[in-house]
């Protein structure tokens, strides 16, 4: 379970203030599928980086499973982000010199796995995001839908428990949306995992057990979606 309290974050650009995050307070159970929405610079990416621990607030709290992530050492923080997360970036931040299947193994090369399973793998999860032949392919020689997939399939390899992605499906087709969500809403219930992920389409809102509304750095609103299908481990 993912427990954020009462989040703040400024950015400070010279003297210039940025309040991104205003004070959000969140709850996400163990396999809930979560949206987040709200306008363009509401503060989704903001939460989003705290919650997968790559920036801390400027106050508030962030639990995982009763473990106060912020007060975790940085080498404490980097093993909780190979062990436990799956992000998939909005701008992918995938590395340009390495190909598709190496930018999705290198987390489990980090991690120490065999070669052959993290190749069989990696292979496996890009063959599921539709780029069976383009393992190969750099960056460069990508689509940005393609690139987009390769963030997924990075995100996916290890079977992380919380899945965090932001706007997955900006750059893909309904129809390529419509499978990468079909495949999300699988692992989520196959894995019991917990997803949270940002978008701007009301279509995916059927996939969600729950929409969180940002305004202005604001919870606005906070709604149930997929009522016929409450996820494992929740309590109604
Ligand atoms: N590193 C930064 N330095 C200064 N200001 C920032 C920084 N990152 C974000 N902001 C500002 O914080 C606010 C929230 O940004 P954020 O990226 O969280 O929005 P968002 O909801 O993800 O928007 P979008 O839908 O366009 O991705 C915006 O006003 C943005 O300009
Ligand atoms: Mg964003």
């Amino acid at each position: 379970m993912i427990v954020a309290e009462n989040l703040t974050r400024v950015y400070t650009m010279g003297r210039v203030e940025v309040r991104a995050l205003r004070g959000v307070s969140l709850e996400v159970e163990k396999g809930e599928f979560v949206g987040i929405m709200g306008a363009s610079g509401s503060g989704k990416s903001t939460l989003l980086h705290i919650l997968g621990l790559l920036d801390r607030p400027t106050s508030g709290r962030v639990t995982v499973d009763g473990t106060d992530v912020l007060a975790l050492s940085d080498h404490q923080r980097t093993l909780f982000r190979l062990n436990r997360l799956g992000y998939v970036f909005q701008d992918y931040a995938l590395i340009g010199e390495l190909t598709a299947l190496e930018n999705v193994y290198l987390t489990s090369l980090v991690r120490g796995a065999p070669r052959e399973e993290y190749l069989r793998r990696s292979a496996g999860i890009l063959e599921r995001v539709g780029l069976a032949d383009r393992m190969d392919h750099r960056q460069s020689e990508l689509s940005g839908g393609e690139q987009q997939r390769v963030a997924i399939a990075r995100a996916l390899v290890n079977n992380p428990s919380i899945l965090l992605a932001d706007e997955p499906c900006a750059n893909l087709d309904s129809q390529t949306s419509k499978s990468i969500l079909d495949l999300f809403a699988r692992l989520n219930e196959d894995l019991d995992q917990t997803i949270v992920m940002v978008s701007h389409e009301e279509w995916h809102k059927e996939y969600f057990c729950r929409v969180v509304t940002l305004r202005d750095g604001l919870i606005g609103d906070m709604a149930e979606c997929r009522k016929e299908r409450p996820p494992p481990g929740r309590t109604a």
